[in-house]
């Protein structure tokens, strides 16, 4: 994997740490499979009960962030505050370790997602200034796919290690899926029922299954569709993370041909304020994201 990842444009700092990242997505892979399905008795900082494998996957990663040199500081969802990691560290890490952990219990697919940034600081800046981003998927088989700014790739985890199964994966628009997540919008949100309606009379094909990352997932393996998550009234900005889930899977999505959304502008241009910001997301084929940022402007 170093070698395909440096030959991507990544440095060699880069290259490492994306390294480290892909051992902790085995290790998170291996643990998942030994813990239980229990809480974990505590809430995080969006007052989500936390589940007990939510706790050990950040502590997975927070343990291969904090001791590797070359990061500065990481955050991820389950977390209060950034935390300082190697002095003289030159990139800041932000994920959601254990996504769709409410999937656990029923043993659908769960996953991680990481971005990672250039410099310690990222309040006033965008996720366009990722440097590379990367999520795992926890399904039948563990898969990681990543970029480092020069095309999607996807590694699949051996009894051997990662073995690279897609060189690049693109986005081309042909056959339509639908993901419509925050359904319950539909209730006060006219313009979003209507959208959704319009989707079930042209027939497009319902994939969803209530975690992110599958479901953006099976977007990018069958090359097309579009996932949503608005938001609503009482809760405009809906409630997808910017840092540690939309920003990197944008990163994705957008490095394979698609486009993401928040209504307005890229995914990628939504200027971060604050670690916990929120944002709706229309993100997939270019044509779809178009299509739903005119239904719900
Ligand atoms: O991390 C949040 C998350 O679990 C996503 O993976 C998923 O897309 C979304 O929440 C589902 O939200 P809801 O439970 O509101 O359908
Ligand atoms: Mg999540």
């Amino acid at each position: 994997m170093f070698d395909f990842l440096q030959k991507q444009g990544a440095t060699q700092e880069l290259a490492e740490l994306v390294l480290e990242l892909a051992r902790a997505v085995e290790e998170i892979s291996t643990t998942i499979i030994h813990t239980s399905t229990g809480k974990a008795g505590s809430t995080n900082v969006y007052g989500e009960e936390q589940i007990a494998m939510d706790v050990k996957a950040d502590e997975i990663l927070g343990r291969t962030l904090k001791t590797n040199p070359y990061v500065a500081a990481y955050c991820s969802e389950e977390l209060d505050a950034l935390e300082p990691a190697s002095e003289g560290g030159i990139f800041s890490v932000f994920h959601d370790p254990l996504d769709g952990s409410s999937l656990f219990d029923v043993n659908f697919s769960v996953g991680t997602i990481v971005g990672i940034y250039q410099g310690s600081n990222v309040i006033g800046r965008t996720p366009r200034e990722q440097v590379a981003a990367l999520y795992a998927v926890y399904g039948p088989r563990t898969t990681l796919v990543l970029s480092v700014g020069n095309g999607v790739h996807e590694f699949l985890l051996t009894g051997e290690g990662w073995k690279l199964t897609h060189e690049t994966m693109k986005l081309h628009g042909e056959k339509k899926y639908f993901a419509p997540g925050n359904l319950r919008a539909t209730k006060d949100r006219e313009d979003y029922f209507k959208l959704v309606s319009f989707y079930v009379k042209e027939q497009y094909t319902l994939r969803y299954s209530g975690g992110m990352v599958p479901d953006l997932n099976h977007i990018l393996q069958k090359g097309s569709g579009i996932f949503l998550y608005p938001g609503m009234p009482g809760a405009p900005q809906g409630k997808l993370r910017l840092l540690y889930e939309c920003g990197p899977m944008a990163y994705i999505m957008e490095q394979a041909g698609g486009a993401s959304s928040d209504g307005e502008r890229s995914i990628l241009d939504v200027e971060i304020k604050e670690l916990t910001q929120t944002t709706p997301i229309f993100i997939g084929v270019k044509e779809e994201v178009k299509r739903a940022e005119e239904a719900l402007r």
